[in-house]
C-alpha cells in the first residue's frame, strides 16, 4: 500500500529524501506511460477542487490535465467567485469541499491559509503556491535536474534574486537531496531565518551545505545549476519600481553565468520577464531547461496526486 496515501502536500520540507526520490521515479514512470499512450487511470472517478486566489497558467492547466489523464476530473474555482470571497471561512469551505471531492489544491497568499485548510479538510490538501512556498514547482525542478544530470550527487546549485517562495522551497529541496546550495539576494530580501536554519539542518543530514550571500558572482562560481525568479512576486507588484533598482546587479546574464560550469543548467519557474531577472540570451540559450521544468509540473503532480489521493 502506498505510504503517502492521505498525506497533505504543503511543504517540500515535510518529505524525506527517500519519499521525494520515490515521487520523482514515479513521475518519470508516468511520463513514459503518457508518451507511450499507456493507460494509467489511477484516479478513475476521483475529483480535485482547485482554489485560486492568484493568477496561474502552469499550475491550473497541469493539474487539470493531470487529473484528466489519471481518469478523474478537476474543478477550477476562483476564490472571488466562491462564498470565500463573501467571507465564508476557510474551515467551513474545507469541511464542505471534503464532502464532495477527493483532494483540494489551493493557491493563496498566507501560508497559514493552506495550513488551516489542511487542518479542517478530511481529504488531502496540496499547496499550489503561497507567499512562503511552492513545493509542486520544486518537485518538478528536482525531477528535471535528475533527468538532465542523472543523479543529485556532487551537484552545486545557485539561486540568484529574491528570498521568496521559490528560493525558500528550492533551498529546502536541495538540502534534502544533498545538493550544495548557494543563494544570492540583495540586502533586506533574505530568505526567512527559520527556513534557512531548517534547510541547514537538513543539509547536515544529507552531507551538503546551504550558504546565503549578497554576492551573485560568489554564488554561481563553478555551479551546475543557476535558478532565478521574478523580482516582484504576485502580491508585491506595488513595489515594482523600487525593486527594479534594488535587484539591478542580480540579473542572470552572460557575464554572470560565465562563472558557472560550461554545462550548467539555467532554470526558472516561469513566468519570466526578459531584461529584468534574466537576459534573453540566457533564458533562450542552449543551457536553458525552462520548458522541460514546465512540462514536468504535469508529471510530478500526477505522481503526487496518484500517491496521496
Ligand atoms: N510556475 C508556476 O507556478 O506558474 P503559474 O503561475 O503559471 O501556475
Ligand atoms: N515567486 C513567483 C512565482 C510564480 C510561479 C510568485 O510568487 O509570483
Amino acid at each position: 500500500k502506498n505510504k503517502l496515501q492521505g498525506k497533505d502536500f504543503l511543504r517540500i520540507g515535510d518529505f524525506t529524501k527517500e519519499e521525494l526520490m520515490d515521487l520523482i521515479e514515479f513521475a518519470i514512470k508516468l511520463k513514459n506511460m503518457q508518451k507511450l499512450g499507456e493507460p494509467h487511470r489511477y484516479l478513475e472517478g476521483k475529483t480535485l477542487a482547485m482554489i485560486f486566489e492568484k493568477s496561474s497558467t502552469r499550475t491550473r492547466v497541469s493539474f487539470e490535465t493531470g487529473m484528466f489523464q489519471l481518469g478523474g476530473a478537476a474543478q477550477f474555482l476562483s476564490s472571488s467567485d466562491m462564498q470565500l470571497g463573501n467571507g465564508e471561512t476557510i474551515a467551513d469551505t474545507a469541511k464542505v469541499l471534503s464532502r464532495y471531492v477527493d483532494a483540494i489544491m489551493i493557491r493563496t497568499f498566507g501560508h497559514d491559509i493552506v495550513v488551516e485548510m489542511a487542518e479542517n479538510a478530511t481529504v488531502p490538501v496540496i499547496n499550489g503556491l503561497t507567499d512562503d512556498a511552492h513545493p509542486c514547482q520544486v518537485l518538478a525542478d528536482l525531477m528535471t535536474i535528475y533527468e538532465k544530470k542523472g543523479s543529485f550527487d556532487g551537484l552545486k546549485f545557485a539561486f540568484v534574486g529574491d528570498g521568496n517562495n521559490m528560493s525558500q522551497s528550492l533551498l529546502m529541496g536541495c538540502a534534502i537531496m544533498g545538493i550544495d546550495c548557494y543563494i544570492a539576494v540583495p540586502e533586506g530580501n533574505e530568505v526567512k531565518q527559520s527556513v534557512l536554519k531548517q534547510a541547514q539542518e537538513k543539509a547536515k543530514l544529507s552531507g551538503s551545505s546551504v550558504v546565503q550571500t549578497y554576492d551573485p558572482h560568489e554564488a554561481v562560481k563553478g555551479v551546475d545549476i543557476i535558478y532565478t525568479d521574478v523580482w516582484a512576486s504576485m502580491g508585491w507588484e506595488g513595489d515594482k519600481e523600487e525593486r527594479l533598482k534594488l535587484f539591478a546587479d542580480y540579473q542572470v546574464n552572460e557575464a554572470l553565468v560565465a562563472g558557472a560550469k560550461d554545462d550548467y543548467l539555467f532554470m526558472h519557474c516561469l513566468p519570466a520577464i526578459r531584461g529584468e531577472e534574466v537576459a534573453a540570451e540566457v533564458i533562450d540559450g542552449a543551457n536553458s531547461v525552462v520548458f522541460d521544468q514546465a512540462e514536468n509540473r504535469l508529471h510530478a503532480q500526477k505522481a503526487v496526486l496518484a500517491s496521496i489521493v
